[in-house]
Formats: structure tokens, C-alpha cells, sequence
């Protein structure tokens, strides 16, 4: 830090840093731990998300990282994509997957599959982002987001205010 720096900083600077700096330490365990548990650290796995507009955002992505994980991580401009935050409240992170890519999809969930009955354009090979975490198998994987969404959460509360 610049003398400047160190002469406008107010008082208790040193601890809020020190406990900044535990707190990056506690957030590095917290992710290596959930690596280990579930895969590598290692950013080497490649999406491409056809957008709204046809346009192809490509990202990397770590094996075990969800694909709600990896748009957020990317900063990927998609509009409204997540609502939720992956809690299976709103499916406007409905995906579609090409048939072979979706044949090696883990199992969908019965709370899954509710949230997509929501989704806006539900196709034979649709899947929630939030859902799908990635492994070696889907490296290189294609996947279309929807044309228009659906936000299960806001779409409940418009019904809810007619009547
Ligand atoms: S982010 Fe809301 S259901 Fe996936």
C-alpha cells in the first residue's frame, strides 16, 4: 500500500483487513474442499451457450460446476438467466440440450421436473442449468438458451394480484 494509502486510512483499517483475510482464507478451504469432494479445481472443461440472439458464448468450466455456476463465475450475458440462484424456484435457467448430450445427463428430479413444466418453450430435451453439473463427458458441449423465459416466481405473484 502507498504511504498516501496508509496515512487516509481510518482507524481499525488493520483488523477489518486481517478479518478480510481470514475470511478469503475460510472462502479458499470452503471451495477446495467442495473441489475434492466433487472433482477438480481445474478449468478445462468447455461450454458454448447459444444465447437469445444467436449469439455463441463460450466458457470454461470446472469439473463438478453447475451450469448456473459457470454463467455466474463468467459474468455470461444472458438476460435473466438464474433468477433464483439455483434454489429450483423460478426455471429461467432452462437449457436445451442436443439428444446425445442429454442421454448423458445425470437423472432429473421429480422437483426438477416441476419447475420445467413452468419453463417457457419446453422441448423433449430440456434441462435446468442449475441442475446440471459438469463432468469429463460433457467437455465441449453445446446447449441452447430459450428464445423467451419464464420466471415461475414473478409469473405466480402476477396471477396472485388478478385476483
Ligand atoms: S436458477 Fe431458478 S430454477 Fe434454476
Amino acid at each position: 500500500m502507498s504511504p498516501l494509502c496508509s496515512a487516509l486510512r481510518p482507524a481499525g483499517a488493520d483488523s477489518a483487513e486481517k478479518q478480510n483475510a481470514e475470511g478469503r482464507d475460510r472462502h479458499r478451504n470452503i471451495t477446495d474442499r467442495f473441489f475434492l469432494a466433487n472433482g477438480t479445481s481445474e478449468e478445462n472443461l468447455k461450454v458454448n451457450f447459444i444465447n437469445r440472439d444467436g449469439e455463441t458464448l463460450t466458457a470454461t468450466a470446472k469439473e463438478g460446476e453447475s451450469l448456473l455456476e459457470l454463467v455466474i463465475r463468467h459474468h455470461l450475458s444472458i438476460d435473466g438467466f438464474g433468477a433464483c440462484e439455483g434454489t429450483l424456484a423460478c426455471s429461467t435457467c432452462h437449457l436445451i440440450f442436443d439428444q446425445k448430450t442429454f442421454d448423458q445427463l445425470s437423472p432429473i428430479t421429480d422437483e426438477e421436473m416441476d419447475m420445467l413444466d413452468l419453463a417457457f418453450g419446453l422441448t423433449k430435451t430440456s434441462r435446468l442449468g442449475c441442475q446440471i453439473c459438469m463432468t469429463k463427458a460433457l467437455d465441449g458441449i453445446t446447449v441452447r438458451v430459450p428464445k423467451d423465459l419464464s420466471d415461475a416466481r414473478r409469473d405466480q405473484v402476477e396471477q396472485q394480484s388478478k385476483q
